[in-house]
């Protein structure tokens, strides 16, 4: 495994984070409940063993938090993980923006309650509105961060810009910055945004956010690493499945540019002996960003290889050439 270092995280990051939304819930709904958690606590200690110790969640993710927080009880280990969780997600059934400082102490309280502990790695507000005003929000994590109750604090899906100034209001009054951002970023480039307001900086109109991000130096977690299965055994856009994952997938990532970008990197895995998965996360971890790659799975096998992705080191023109499918491909691998 390898390690990142975020600004106010006293502890080294694992850059393959482990993505808990479907942690109990995934296709399985028909197990009973002792045994969901069974099978999940055995997925995070075997994470856990490969060196994983960034764990990504959120307040709407269902009971993800509740999972986690046993899991980390029952194997006596918060002092070794980091977690990573997200409030202010917009109302579900109104859509009802919720980003005031009333909503970020009322989620944080909420979330520490479900995780069963007093302290958050890494807080990051879940959706944007951008008519919110920036500063009564940055104050009031501030206030939660003087009291211990959070190490550091971040967005997601928030634009660059909506970052900056944030960022400027918090160093003007001697307040702590955002030093994380979570933004969908992978391989392939969606066609739109699965969720309202949802962020990515995969694409050509994403290139000063990324050159922003490379400059400043902030930490991205980018979720959705695997465009959500697009890079995996579920989805093969030759014979298209009907089950859920290869329908979403075929949705918002099936272009043809998406699938000549899946061809490459099927040519690319086999000439280099891994797999498809790998050199997908390997685009995303080799950019020039500091970014970790937030992938959800639902075994350990999988999660093994995730980690082994580590290894695969993608030059510039690799990078090119997996996106564009131009110019030559050079030196391209470090074993
Ligand atoms: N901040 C946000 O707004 C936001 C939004 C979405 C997601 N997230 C976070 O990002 C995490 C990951 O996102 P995601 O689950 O949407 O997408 P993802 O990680 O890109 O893709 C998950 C899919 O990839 C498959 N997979 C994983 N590793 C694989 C491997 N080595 N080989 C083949 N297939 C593999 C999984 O299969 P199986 O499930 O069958 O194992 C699953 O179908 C979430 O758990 C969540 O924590 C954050």
């Amino acid at each position: 495994m390898d390690y990142g270092k975020v600004l106010g995280i006293d502890r080294p990051v694992s850059r393959i984070v482990f993505g808990t939304d479907r942690l109990r819930g995934r296709e399985l709904p028909w197990l009973p409940d002792r045994s969901l958690e069974q099978q999940a606590f055995s997925l995070l200690d075997r994470s856990f063993e490969l060196g994983c110790n960034s764990f990504d969640t959120a307040r709407i993710y269902r009971d993800s938090e509740r999972t986690l927080g046993d899991w980390i009880r029952q194997r006596r280990n918060r002092a070794q993980v980091v977690v990573i969780s997200k409030g202010c997600h917009p109302g579900l059934s109104s859509g009802r923006p919720r980003l005031s400082a009333s909503d970020v102490s009322n989620d944080l309280h909420a979330s520490l309650k479900a995780l069963g502990t007093d302290f958050i790695d890494l807080y990051l507000l879940h959706y944007d509105h951008p008519a919110a005003w920036v500063e009564p929000v940055i104050e009031r994590l501030n206030r939660h961060l003087d009291e211990g109750k959070i190490g550091a604090i971040g967005a997601s899906n928030w634009s660059h810009e909506r970052i900056a100034s944030a960022n400027t209001f918090a160093a003007g009054n001697g307040l702590k910055p955002f030093s994380a951002s979570g933004v969908q970023f992978s391989l392939a480039e969606w066609t739109a945004p699965p969720w309202p307001g949802a962020v990515t900086l995969g694409g050509d109109g994403q290139r000063a956010a990324r050159e922003w991000y490379s400059t400043h130096g902030l930490s991205v977690f980018a979720w959705s690493s695997l465009a959500r299965g697009f890079f995996s055994d579920h989805y093969d856009p030759k014979n298209p499945d009907p089950n859920r994952v290869s329908r979403w997938c075929a949705t918002y990532f099936g272009t043809e540019d998406n699938i000549q970008r899946l061809e490459r990197a099927r040519v690319f895995a086999r000439e280099h002996h891994v797999t498809v998965a790998q050199v997908a996360l390997a685009y995303v971890l080799c950019h020039p960003l500091q970014a970790f790659a937030v992938v959800g799975c639902t075994t350990a096998e999988k999660f093994a290889e995730n980690v082994a992705a580590l290894s695969l080191k993608l030059d510039e023109a690799t990078l090119h050439w997996l996106a564009t499918g131009q110019a030559s491909r050079g030196r391209s691998w470090s074993p």
